[in-house]
């Protein structure tokens, strides 16, 4: 199975700590299982390596990872914009506390209704067809517009593609410059490019070659446009680890490499400013899905421990959410946290489908009925990612933890 993330440590009875707090006690807080638990304090701890990384160049975060009220609110305060991507995730935004300014909504659908809204809270609409112009302006106001650009690349290795060829998601290149002078016509403010290449991607080569590629196609649209952009959001793409042999992304070498071409520059980019924006790597190490077992039992010589929770709350875990080969992710009993492996076991979920695997055929220290078992990197395209109402089990809690929670 996947690596489990560094920051987690078991107390002097093999508890597993999550923020420093022990899971049974934050199940007993809670109310119950199965519970979703962030770790504020890895999120912020993330921030901090970003922004020592990436000096100058602003951070967003992309709601889409982890919407979670509490989780928003407090990662509103600490980047510089939330990308949202549906109406629903502008007024979470709002909500938050973020400044409507500095927020960016990117989305191949995007209704009239969410349109109008993000035009009267006045953030920016990352327009993703000339249809959506259309649209966008017919609604009146002075609408913030950045272009988001379908580039003629991917991201190499990355986990999901979203440019490099035929997608439903931005304006091909070529069609850009165009595109650009019809909203500069229209007299609305124009904000710049949105340019995201891909999600997931753990080489730092890859991401280096990327950012570069997307510097430099803002720069071309830029000049073929006769305007500078006032922002260049460079896509995310930022990777963790999620299975065994999976290495963390090196982001200091990306950070450095990244400082050099933004150091040397096109000249019509001398006065943009630059934006990354993530989701999972800010915070999907930071979540652990806490789930109970029902049942201990034994088919054909094979130990299935049967849990409270499912693939109805985590998805991803079951290999479920856009994996093309199920993978494990990192699992453990909580209540014998770094105790020994001592027999092969699968965990499942409650749901009455095969497809309900939380993990298979993992080395685990012997559990049974009452025991925790903790399912890792479940902060990102955890419980707003998956299919709650199927099947009818209850819903999952979830609850923030550690320094200034
Ligand atoms: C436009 C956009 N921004 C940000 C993200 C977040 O990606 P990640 O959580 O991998 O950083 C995605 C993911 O699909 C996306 O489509």
């Amino acid at each position: 199975m996947g690596p489990v993330p560094p920051a987690y440590e078991a107390d002097e009875d093999g508890m597993l700590l999550i923020g420093g707090r022990r899971a049974d006690a934050l199940v007993a807080e809670a109310g119950g299982t199965p519970l979703f638990v962030y770790d504020l304090g890895q999120v912020r701890a993330r921030i901090a390596t970003f922004r020592a990384a990436f000096p100058g160049v602003a951070l967003h975060y992309a709601v889409k990872a982890n919407p979670y009220e509490k989780l928003l609110s407090a990662i509103a305060k600490d980047v510089d914009g939330l990308d949202v991507a549906s109406g629903g995730e502008l007024a979470l935004a709002l909500e938050a506390g973020a400044e409507a300014s500095t927020i960016s909504f990117a989305g191949p659908g995007k209704r009239d209704a969410d349109l109008a809204a993000a035009v009267s809270a006045g953030a920016t609409i990352n327009l993703e067809s000339e249809g959506e112009v259309d649209r966008v302006l017919a609604i009146g106001g002075r609408p913030k517009l950045a272009v988001r650009v379908n580039p003629p690349f991917e991201i190499r290795g990355a986990g999901m593609r979203m440019g490099g060829g035929a997608r439903p998601f931005g304006v091909d290149a070529e069609r850009v410059p165009a595109l650009v002078r019809r909203i500069l016509k229209a007299g609305a403010e124009w904000r710049g490019f949105h340019i995201f290449a891909g999600s997931q991607a753990l080489g730092a080569e890859a991401l280096i070659e990327a950012q570069r590629a997307t510097i430099a196609l803002a720069a071309e649209l830029a000049e073929a446009a006769g305007a500078p952009p006032p922002l260049v959001n460079l896509g995310g793409g930022f990777g963790i680890p999620y299975s065994s042999g999976e290495r963390p992304l090196d982001v200091e070498a990306v950070g450095l490499a990244l400082h050099d071409v933004l150091s040397n520059r096109p000249q019509i980019l001398q006065n943009s400013e630059f934006a990354v924006e993530l989701g999972r790597w800010l915070v999907g190490e930071a979540g652990v899905y806490l789930a109970r077992i029902l049942d201990r039992k034994i088919s054909h010589g094979k130990t299935f421990l049967i849990t409270d929770g499912g693939m109805h709350h985590q998805l991803a875990a079951s290999g479920n959410f856009g994996q093309v080969v199920r993978r494990n992710f990192p699992v453990a009993i909580a209540s014998r946290f770094g105790a020994p492996a001592k027999e092969e076991a699968s965990v499942t979920g409650c749901l009455c489908t095969p497809l309900d695997r939380l993990a298979d055929d993992v080395m685990l220290p012997s559990a049974g009925e009452g025991d925790l078992v903790a399912v890792f990197l479940a902060g990102a395209y955890g419980l707003s990612a998956s299919p709650q109402a199927f099947l009818g089990h209850p819903p999952a809690l979830e609850m923030l933890v550690g320094e200034g929670a």
